[in-house]
């Protein structure tokens, strides 16, 4: 029998495991992790995940993402809520809808997934350092998994496009941080040249043990319906990591008998940093980079790493990809501030083209549907202007006045 090991996307050259590059070090490609088929149906899978007592909603999978539990570096992870809300999905259009919130990670977004697993990967492979680019949630991740696990982390950013309070967090877990003159794309293909020169270990999504944990997000949703498999599930898509992850975890659900159908993908742009739309419109022809322009600074990214992968999960969910405006994004964000759930620009424009979708006739309104929101309101990206707030001297009177003008 086969066992777990690394495999080329490119040339299908096969690695170990435990193989020290984040990438082919023949061609140069993206390495996948390849699991042997699981000696149980999916029934059987079901039952022992819902046994399973792991604190962790990442390491609870770990027989199907990366079977070396007592490697984990976890805080932990996951385990992040299934909400729903009357309000945003009448907004939408849609009679219900399900919210996967992934802010509610320990440093507030989705990328603690796949960080647990590659972090865990990088200590266990006895790396010197790790390193990645961001525009500002990878690295508060990494820099707070890399303290966990006592590795030096040095983060590559783009100067002045990344939301303060994300630098802060970056900052105050102690990683390196080295502000690139120039955008994400820059920053990453700067620390890819720099971590194969100085041997330092890659952990951005180009890295195969990120896609890993993030394929958790889908499991874990699948989990918390009962294994009913949503008719859509809908994302923002930046550099496409998650994209892959997702498509990644519904062709093994499927294989596996964990899930019965194939659920649609919905990937969702900013339309000034939509080059994944933009080539899906063309019939995915070829990547054509864009100079990347909108205010979800998270997602602020023009050539995306993962395009290949996009393509494949975009094909084999027959999924769609779209735009919304800043506009638009920010309207979204607005509805879900006010209902109490909260999120950061970037995830907003999953309720934004979920609704612009619906409208478009897409997708029914009666369709069951979970939107992923990546991250929490903490990480910047502001309320709009003027805020509900106003200075007062401390007097009941001035209290009472303010009071009756609002009402
Ligand atoms: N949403 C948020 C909040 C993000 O931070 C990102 C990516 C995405 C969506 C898009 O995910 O890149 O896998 O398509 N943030 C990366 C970072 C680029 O550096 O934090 P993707």
């Amino acid at each position: 029998m086969t066992s777990v090991h690394l495999r080329c996307d490119e040339c299908l050259t096969r690695f170990e495991l435990l193989h020290r590059h984040a990438g082919c070090s023949d061609c140069g490609g993206l390495l996948s992790v390849v699991h042997p088929d699981p000696m149980v149906d999916g029934t059987t899978l079901q039952a022992q995940f819902a046994r399973d007592t792991h604190e962790s909603g990442v390491w609870r999978f770990s027989g199907i993402i990366y079977p070396a539990r007592e490697h984990a570096i976890s805080h932990p992870e996951g385990n992040t809520p299934l909400l729903e809300r009357g309000v945003l999905s009448a907004w939408c259009g849609m009679s219900h809808l399900h919210i996967k919130h992934e802010g509610h990670n320990p440093t507030g977004s989705f990328k603690d997934r796949g960080m647990t697993v590659a972090v865990s990967h990088a200590r266990r492979l006895g790396v010197p350092a790790v390193a990645c680019a961001s525009t500002g949630n990878t690295s508060a991740s990494l820099a707070s998994y890399a303290a966990h696990a006592g590795l030096p982390a040095i983060v590559f950013v783009p100067a002045g496009q990344v939301a303060p309070e994300k630098l802060a967090q970056t900052a105050a877990y102690g990683a390196r941080i080295l502000l690139v003159e120039g955008d994400f794309d820059a920053a990453l293909r700067l620390a890819r040249g720099a971590s194969e020169a100085l041997g330092v270990y890659l952990v951005n999504s180009v890295n195969p043990f990120r896609i890993e944990g993030q394929k958790t997000i889908v499991f874990e949703m699948m989990q918390q319906l009962g294994w009913q498999a949503p008719d859509w599930i809908v994302l923002p898509a930046g550099n496409l990591g998650n994209t892959a992850a997702f498509g990644k975890a519904l062709a093994e659900a499927l294989r596996w008998g964990l899930i019965d159908r194939m659920p649609r993908l919905a990937a969702i742009q900013a339309s000034g940093a939509a080059p994944f739309a933009a080539a899906f419109h063309r019939g995915f022809d070829a990547l054509v980079p864009v100079t990347p322009t909108t205010v979800a600074s998270a997602i602020r990214i023009g050539a995306p790493a993962s395009y290949a992968r996009g393509v494949g999960a975009i094909r084999s969910t027959r999924g769609v990809v779209t735009t919304v405006s800043d506009d638009e994004l920010m309207a979204a964000k607005a509805e879900i501030d006010r209902c109490g759930v909260g999120c950061e620009p970037a995830s907003a424009v999953s309720i934004a083209g979920l609704r612009k979708l619906v409208a478009a006739g897409t997708i029914n309104p009666g369709a069951n549907v979970v939107a992923v929101l990546t991250g929490h309101l903490l990480k910047g990206g502001g309320i709009g202007s003027p805020g509900p707030w106003e200075r007062i001297t401390p007097t009941l009177g001035e209290v009472e006045r303010v009071l009756r003008r609002s009402q």
